[in-house]
């Protein structure tokens, strides 16, 4: 049996690319934050996880530009040998700051935060207990996570969750896992009751902050600023590629813990490390958060305006609250992807997303939106939404 055999037999993207309704790896060929060059033509993004809008405010350009000058373009080797750069210490010790934690580490992903600290944490004869939902980086964390069981409990069903937990054997080590703000549907975890399960069953918690940094809470910390329960997460998550208008990830939590991970990881220590430019650019989006919370606010009011005019508009949105995604439920795979390429023909980039990205039937169009889209942004874009909506029967 050749190995590649599954490959020779691949068609599934091909037939979609004929119907001529892909919508995945479509190039962009020049990009303003809010307004993106796409196929030829000017197009609104509603598909970007840029919260802030950072990744074009000038400061932020600029310490990107300077670090490359003043370190080049590469670390050229990992974190653990060659590749730490008095930044890398900088911005940890600014990230431990904001995230009120005694310490942080950062990785060169996202994903790769995710893989690293829960493969170090979690071994053999350890308990991991995960949201359905949570992101596929948790999901490559625990498949690396060797000899650890997994316990997946239903989409932020706290009920679930303690079913789970009082059948564990209270002996054992146990981790709790959950998105802050789940990725596709937008809603927040249900963090107050998530936090009386961990401590009944003397269970860690660990949250991915990826979509709530920048976005909830006063300060833009997550969803513990928000559910003002920061000093009960045990670990918190974060990456530089959504609100930090960069590239690269992190853990938080406490000195001992961080210090651990940061000689376990080998997602950190086999990998080489996050580069001048992105650790420079992260850093300055941070300092740029903290200065001018008024970003913040002024996301959460695009989140507000889009929430009610979608559903005013006849949109089902599942359960998206005070977050800047929201899915447009289509439910179908096939009809996702039609209406996906309406909209982008009219002008407005969306995110089709279809299993596994999400359960079977229930694809979705994900919209996102950031504190620099403006009124006319928005405005045009509700405009194509109601227009192709209603011309496919979804509203
Ligand atoms: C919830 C969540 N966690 C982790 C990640 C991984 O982050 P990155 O893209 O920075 O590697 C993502 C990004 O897609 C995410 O949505």
């Amino acid at each position: 049996m050749d190995i590649f055999g599954k490959c020779m037999n691949f068609n599934k993207a091909h037939e979609v690319i004929e119907m001529g309704i892909y919508p995945y790896f479509q190039p962009l060929s020049a990009n303003d934050g809010p307004r993106v060059e796409m196929n030829g033509q000017e197009t609104i993004m509603l598909g970007s996880n840029n919260y802030l809008g950072l990744t074009h405010d000038p400061r932020v350009i600029k310490a990107a530009l300077n670090a490359t000058k003043k370190y080049g373009t590469s670390c050229s080797g990992s974190r653990f040998m060659n590749g730490t750069l008095d930044l890398h210490l900088e911005l940890e010790d600014k990230l431990a700051k904001f995230m009120k934690k005694e310490a942080a580490l950062i990785f060169s992903t996202g994903f790769l935060a995710n893989l690293g600290a829960i493969s170090a944490l979690a071994g053999k004869d350890d308990y991991i207990i995960i949201d359905k939902a949570d992101h596929a980086s948790i999901y490559a964390g625990i498949q690396a996570a060797f000899g650890a069981i997994v316990k997946r409990y239903k989409h932020n069903d706290m009920e679930d969750l303690e079913k789970i937990m009082k059948s564990l054997d209270p002996e054992k080590g146990k981790l709790i896992i959950s998105d802050g703000v789940f990725s596709m549907e937008g809603d927040i975890v249900n963090l107050p009751e998530l936090i009386k399960i961990a401590q009944k069953y003397n269970a860690r918690v660990y949250i991915d902050e990826a979509h709530g940094l920048g976005v909830l809470g006063e300060h833009g910390r997550g969803v513990g600023e928000y559910w003002g329960l920061e000093d009960k997460v045990d670990l918190v998550m974060g990456t530089f590629s959504k609100s930090l208008a960069s590239m690269g990830g992190f853990v938080a939590g406490s000195r001992k813990v961080i210090d651990y991970i940061k000689h376990s990881a080998r997602a950190l220590i086999f990998t080489a490390a996050p580069f001048p430019a992105a650790t420079a650019a992260a850093l300055k989006a941070l300092e740029i958060i903290e200065q001018e919370p008024e970003r913040i606010k002024k996301l959460n009011e695009i989140s507000r305006f889009m929430h009610h005019s979608l559903k005013d508009i006849g949109f089902d949105i599942g359960k998206s609250n005070h977050t800047p995604i929201i899915p447009l439920y289509i439910y179908d795979d096939i009809k996702t992807m039609y209406f996906w390429k309406q909209l982008f023909n009219a002008g407005l980039f969306t995110n089709a997303v279809l299993p596994p990205g999400v359960p079977p039937k229930q694809s979705l169009i994900r919209t996102s939106y950031m504190a620099t889209h403006t009124k006319e942004d928005l405005n045009q874009a509700i405009e194509i939404l109601e227009k192709i909506g209603k011309k496919n029967g979804v509203i």
